[in-house]
This record gives structure tokens, C-alpha cells and sequence, in this order.
């Protein structure tokens, strides 16, 4: 049997005046949008009016209709006798990706972290009942969204040297990682060999006759450390010696360790990124 407006409108009286019901519908029918809405009127006009309801409108005004049920679940027997248990009040991230697959999909390619760890997708979005201000939905904006749980990634962009400054501020925790795997922030590219890095530093992008190697293998990110450091330029040590000796500790005799001249390696090897003239890097 089909809802029909009258019925569902005797329902809501029903509902309202605290009689019990007598189930009249088969629990798996389908229930559109408009049948929730003769009860959640409010609720279901802000979610219309919402971000959510505007670009699910922009799709098809089908899967708007179908949105509610999706979400919450089959619903036959909550409308046959309303109540808070026969509802799914939190869909899980499976609810979401059955509209949203190529989103839940591209997360393992980017931060497998998150869907290993079971984190969310109302972890990070709204469900769009409100509209929570931010672009895509989001809780929070994007800093503080990932800060709230990556706290010491966060507090890094505090210390004294740390990406802040030039054209690109402020920079985002998006502005380098790609949560969903989609576009050219791929996870290879980021921690690989600075392909993401060299985007925006294309003065150390090469190709370089001398290239020094530990940027061909593990990227930028052996030496500098992306998210903030207590140390010039980002770097991982404070004294650039010590980063330098951890792979070139048989530096030959040359070199006089004890001499804080020498200790200035970047003085000498100034073309610390690679060069074209130079096989000892001395000069770019
Ligand atoms: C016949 C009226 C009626 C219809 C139709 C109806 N609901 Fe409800 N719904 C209620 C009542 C009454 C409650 C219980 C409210 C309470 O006890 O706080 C409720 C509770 C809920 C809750 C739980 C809220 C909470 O606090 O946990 C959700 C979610 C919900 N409804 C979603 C829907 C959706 C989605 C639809 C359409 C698919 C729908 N409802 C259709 C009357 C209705
Ligand atoms: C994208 C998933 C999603 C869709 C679509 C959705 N909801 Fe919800 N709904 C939620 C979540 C999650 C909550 C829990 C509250 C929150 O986190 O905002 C909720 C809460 C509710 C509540 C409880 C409201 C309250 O203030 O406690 C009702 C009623 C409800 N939804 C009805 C609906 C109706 C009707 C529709 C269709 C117009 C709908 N929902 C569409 C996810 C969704
Ligand atoms: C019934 C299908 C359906 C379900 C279920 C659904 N969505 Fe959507 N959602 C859409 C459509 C359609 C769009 C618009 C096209 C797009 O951006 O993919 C959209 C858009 C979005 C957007 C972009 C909104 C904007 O402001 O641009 C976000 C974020 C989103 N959905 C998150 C979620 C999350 C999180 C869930 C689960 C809690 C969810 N969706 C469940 C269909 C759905
Ligand atoms: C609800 C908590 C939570 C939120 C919010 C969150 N993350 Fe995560 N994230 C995790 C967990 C848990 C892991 C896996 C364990 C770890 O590395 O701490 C993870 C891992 C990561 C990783 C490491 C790669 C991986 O997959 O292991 C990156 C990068 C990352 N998150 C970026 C972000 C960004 C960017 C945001 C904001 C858009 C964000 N996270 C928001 C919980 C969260
Ligand atoms: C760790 C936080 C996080 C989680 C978990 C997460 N998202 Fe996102 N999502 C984001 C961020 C941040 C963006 C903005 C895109 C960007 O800047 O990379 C986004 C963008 C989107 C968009 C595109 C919005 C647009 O207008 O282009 C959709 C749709 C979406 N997410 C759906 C989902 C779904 C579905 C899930 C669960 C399978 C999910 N998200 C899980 C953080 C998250
Ligand atoms: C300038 C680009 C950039 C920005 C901006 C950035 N990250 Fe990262 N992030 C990276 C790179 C590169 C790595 C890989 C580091 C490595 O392998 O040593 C990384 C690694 C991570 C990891 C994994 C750490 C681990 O030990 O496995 C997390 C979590 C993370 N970032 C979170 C964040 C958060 C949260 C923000 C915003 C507060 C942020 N990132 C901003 C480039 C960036
Ligand atoms: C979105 C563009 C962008 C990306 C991506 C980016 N950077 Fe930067 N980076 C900048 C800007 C802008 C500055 C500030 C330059 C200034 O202060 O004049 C900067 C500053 C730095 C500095 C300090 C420079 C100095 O003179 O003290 C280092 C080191 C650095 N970045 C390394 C990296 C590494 C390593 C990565 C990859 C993990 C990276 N950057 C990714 C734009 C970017
Ligand atoms: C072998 C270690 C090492 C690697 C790998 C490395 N750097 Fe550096 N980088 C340094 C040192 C040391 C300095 C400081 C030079 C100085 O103080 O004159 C520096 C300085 C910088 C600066 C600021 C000064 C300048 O020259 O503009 C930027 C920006 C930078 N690096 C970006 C990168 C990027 C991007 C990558 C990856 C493509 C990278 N670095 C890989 C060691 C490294
Ligand atoms: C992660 C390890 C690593 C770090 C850190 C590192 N290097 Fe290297 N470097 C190498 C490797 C591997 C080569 C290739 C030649 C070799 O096998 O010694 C190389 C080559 C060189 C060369 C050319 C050597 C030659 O035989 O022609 C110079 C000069 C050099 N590095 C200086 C430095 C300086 C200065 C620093 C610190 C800013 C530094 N390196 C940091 C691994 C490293
Ligand atoms: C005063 C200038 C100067 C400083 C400072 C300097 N070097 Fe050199 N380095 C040279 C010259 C010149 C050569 C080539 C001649 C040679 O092999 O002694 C060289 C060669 C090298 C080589 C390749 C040959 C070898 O000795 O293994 C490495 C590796 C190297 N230096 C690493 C370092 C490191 C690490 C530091 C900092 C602790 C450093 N250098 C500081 C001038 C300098």
C-alpha cells in the first residue's frame, strides 16, 4: 500500500494525541523525503535549505528524496509507530560511501590511517542538517578540524621556523595532504621524491647532472621536516654537522671536525639540492 498525504496526516494526529498505532504499511516500502517531513517538518526543511540538500538538489531531486531513508535506514516501522529505537540516528562511513564511493575509495590511497583506525566520515563532515559554515561541510575549519586529533602536527606550524609565511598563507594541513586520494596529492608524490614540495620550490626541482641522492631517495623530507622545527630552515638537527655526518660520518680527513668552519658544511656544499657543475656540490 502506498502513503498517501491523508494518511500520513491522520498518522501525525494520531502520533500527536498519544494513541497507539496499528502498523498500515510494509515495513521495507520505501518512505520519500516528503513523508518524513509531514512529522520533522523543521528538520527536514533546514536540510533541504542546507549545503547537502542544495548539491544533492544540484544531482538529481530523486536522491534528495531518497537522502533521508539512506542515512537513517529503512524506516517503514518508524513511521508505522514512531519512536527513537527503530531509527539509525548515526549512519556509518558504509552509508555514506554507498552514495560517495569514489571518495570512501580514494582515502586508502592518501591516509590508509584513517579508514584502518576507523575514523569517520562524520568524524570530519557534518551531515548537513545545519550548515556548519566551512567549505565541504566540514566541522571545523580544516587547521583545527585535523588538529583536533593530530595535535603535534599541529603545534609544529607554531615553532619558530614553519611553513607560514609567502604567498600561500596560511597554509592549511590540506594545502599538502589530500584526504581522499583524489587530484595530484597522491601519497607517493607526498613523501616520495618532492614531487609535492618542488610545486611550490621549483628552484629545487632539477633535474640535476649532480643530484644529490638522498633527495632522489627518500625526498625532502630526510632533511627538513615539512610541518615546523625549532631549527633554521625546517631542518631535522640543529646544527647542520650532525645531519650531514648521519649518512657521511667517513667524511675524509680533509675536513676538520673540531672546527666550527667546517661544521658549516652548507658554507662549502652550497649547492646542498644538487648541481650542475659541481660533483663535490660545492657550487650550483
Ligand atoms: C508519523 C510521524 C513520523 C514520521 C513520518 C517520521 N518520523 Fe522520525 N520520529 C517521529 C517521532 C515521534 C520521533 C520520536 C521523537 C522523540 O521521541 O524525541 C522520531 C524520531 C526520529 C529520529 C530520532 C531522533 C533522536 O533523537 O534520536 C530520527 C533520526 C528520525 N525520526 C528520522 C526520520 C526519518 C528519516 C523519517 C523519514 C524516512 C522519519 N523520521 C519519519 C515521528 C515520525
Ligand atoms: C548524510 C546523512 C543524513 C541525511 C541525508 C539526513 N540525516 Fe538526519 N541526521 C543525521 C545525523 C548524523 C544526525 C545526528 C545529529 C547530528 O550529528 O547533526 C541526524 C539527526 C536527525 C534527526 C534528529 C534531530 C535532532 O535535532 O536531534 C532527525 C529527526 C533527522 N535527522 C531526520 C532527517 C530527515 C527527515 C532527513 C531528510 C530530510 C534527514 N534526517 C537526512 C544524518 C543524516
Ligand atoms: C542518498 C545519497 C547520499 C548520501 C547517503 C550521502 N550523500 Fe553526500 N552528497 C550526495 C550528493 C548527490 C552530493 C552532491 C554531489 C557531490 O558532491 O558528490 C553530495 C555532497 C556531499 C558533500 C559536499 C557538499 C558541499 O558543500 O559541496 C559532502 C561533504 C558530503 N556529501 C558528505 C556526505 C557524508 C559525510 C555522508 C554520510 C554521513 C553523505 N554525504 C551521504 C549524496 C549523498
Ligand atoms: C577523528 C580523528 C582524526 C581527524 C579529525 C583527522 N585524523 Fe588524520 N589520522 C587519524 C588517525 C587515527 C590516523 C592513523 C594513526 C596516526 O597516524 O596517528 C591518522 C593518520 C593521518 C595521516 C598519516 C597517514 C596515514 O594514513 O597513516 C595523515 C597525513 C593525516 N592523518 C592527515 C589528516 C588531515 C590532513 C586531517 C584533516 C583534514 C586529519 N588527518 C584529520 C585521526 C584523525
Ligand atoms: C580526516 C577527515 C575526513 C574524513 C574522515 C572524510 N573527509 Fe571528506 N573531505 C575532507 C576534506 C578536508 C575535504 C576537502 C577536500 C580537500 O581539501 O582535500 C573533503 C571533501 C569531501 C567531499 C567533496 C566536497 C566537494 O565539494 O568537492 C565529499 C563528497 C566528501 N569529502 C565525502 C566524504 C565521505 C563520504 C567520507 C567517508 C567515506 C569522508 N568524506 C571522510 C575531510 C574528510
Ligand atoms: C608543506 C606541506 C605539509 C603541510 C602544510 C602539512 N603536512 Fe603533514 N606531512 C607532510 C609530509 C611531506 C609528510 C611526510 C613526513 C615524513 O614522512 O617524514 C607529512 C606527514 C604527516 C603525518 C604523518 C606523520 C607520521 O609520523 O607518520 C600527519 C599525521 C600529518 N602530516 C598531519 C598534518 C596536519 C594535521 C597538518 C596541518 C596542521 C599537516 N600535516 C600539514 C607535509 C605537510
Ligand atoms: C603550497 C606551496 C608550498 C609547498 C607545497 C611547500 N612549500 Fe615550503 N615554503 C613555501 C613558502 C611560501 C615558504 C616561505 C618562503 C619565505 O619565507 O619566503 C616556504 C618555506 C620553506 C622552507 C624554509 C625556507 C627558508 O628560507 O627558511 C623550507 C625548508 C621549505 N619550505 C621546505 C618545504 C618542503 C620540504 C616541502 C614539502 C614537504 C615544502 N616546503 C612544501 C611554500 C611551499
Ligand atoms: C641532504 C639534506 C637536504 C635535503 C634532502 C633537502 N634539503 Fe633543503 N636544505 C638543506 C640544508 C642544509 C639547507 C640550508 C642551507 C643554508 O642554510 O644555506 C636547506 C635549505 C632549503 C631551503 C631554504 C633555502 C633555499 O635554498 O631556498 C628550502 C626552501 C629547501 N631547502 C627546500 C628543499 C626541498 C623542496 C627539498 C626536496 C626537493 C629539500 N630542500 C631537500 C638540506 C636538504
Ligand atoms: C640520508 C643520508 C644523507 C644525508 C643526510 C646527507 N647526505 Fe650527502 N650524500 C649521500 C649519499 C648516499 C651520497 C652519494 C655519494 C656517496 O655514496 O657518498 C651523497 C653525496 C654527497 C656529496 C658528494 C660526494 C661525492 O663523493 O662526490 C657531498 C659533498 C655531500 N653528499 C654532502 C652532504 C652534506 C653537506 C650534507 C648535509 C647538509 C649531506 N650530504 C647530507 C647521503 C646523505
Ligand atoms: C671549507 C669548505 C668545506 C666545508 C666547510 C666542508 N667541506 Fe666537504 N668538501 C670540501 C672540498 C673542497 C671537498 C673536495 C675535496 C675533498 O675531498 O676533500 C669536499 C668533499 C666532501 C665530500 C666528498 C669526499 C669525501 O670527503 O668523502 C663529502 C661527503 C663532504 N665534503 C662532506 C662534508 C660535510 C658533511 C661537511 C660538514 C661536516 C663538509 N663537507 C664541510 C670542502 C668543504
Amino acid at each position: 500500500m502506498r502513503r498517501t498525504l491523508p494518511t500520513l496526516l491522520i498518522l501525525a494526529s494520531m502520533v500527536a494525541i498519544g494513541l497507539v498505532l496499528t502498523p498500515v504499511l510494509a515495513a521495507d516500502e520505501p518512505v520519500p523525503l516528503d513523508t518524513c517531513a509531514m512529522c520533522h517538518d523543521e528538520v527536514a526543511a533546514a536540510f533541504v535549505a542546507g549545503p547537502h540538500g542544495r548539491a544533492m538538489a544540484k544531482v538529481s531531486k530523486d536522491i534528495l528524496q531518497r537522502s533521508c531513508e539512506t542515512c537513517h535506514g529503512p524506516a517503514g516501522k518508524h513511521v508505522d509507530d514512531p519512536s527513537t529505537t527503530n531509527i539509525n540516528r548515526h549512519p556509518s562511513s558504509s552509508v555514506c560511501a554507498s552514495c560517495h564511493a569514489d571518495r570512501a575509495g580514494g582515502m586508502e590511497l592518501t591516509t590508509p590511517g584513517h579508514p584502518r583506525n576507523d575514523v569517520q566520515c562524520l568524524d570530519c563532515h557534518s551531515p548537513g542538517h545545519k550548515d556548519p559554515g566551512t567549505e565541504h561541510m566540514l566541522r571545523l575549519p580544516p587547521r583545527q578540524l585535523c588538529g583536533s586529533c593530530h595535535q603535534q602536527e599541529a603545534a609544529a606550524f607554531q615553532l619558530p621556523y614553519a611553513h607560514r609565511e609567502g604567498a600561500h598563507k596560511p597554509f592549511a594541513c590540506t594545502t599538502c595532504h589530500d584526504v581522499h586520494g583524489e587530484g595530484e596529492r597522491g601519497r607517493l608524490e607526498l613523501l616520495g621524491n618532492g614531487g609535492l614540495c618542488i610545486s611550490c620550490h621549483t628552484g629545487k626541482a632539477g633535474p640535476f647532472v649532480f643530484p644529490h641522492p638522498p633527495r632522489e631517495v627518500d625526498g625532502c623530507v630526510t632533511c627538513h621536516d615539512p610541518h615546523g622545527s625549532v631549527n633554521p630552515r625546517q631542518l631535522k638537527r640543529h646544527e647542520v654537522a650532525d645531519l650531514c655526518l648521519e649518512c657521511h660520518a667517513d667524511v675524509s680527513v680533509n675536513h676538520n671536525l673540531s672546527q666550527a668552519r667546517v661544521r658549516a658544511c652548507q658554507n662549502c656544499h652550497a649547492a646542498i639540492h644538487g648541481s650542475n657543475r659541481d660533483p663535490r656540490l660545492l657550487s650550483e
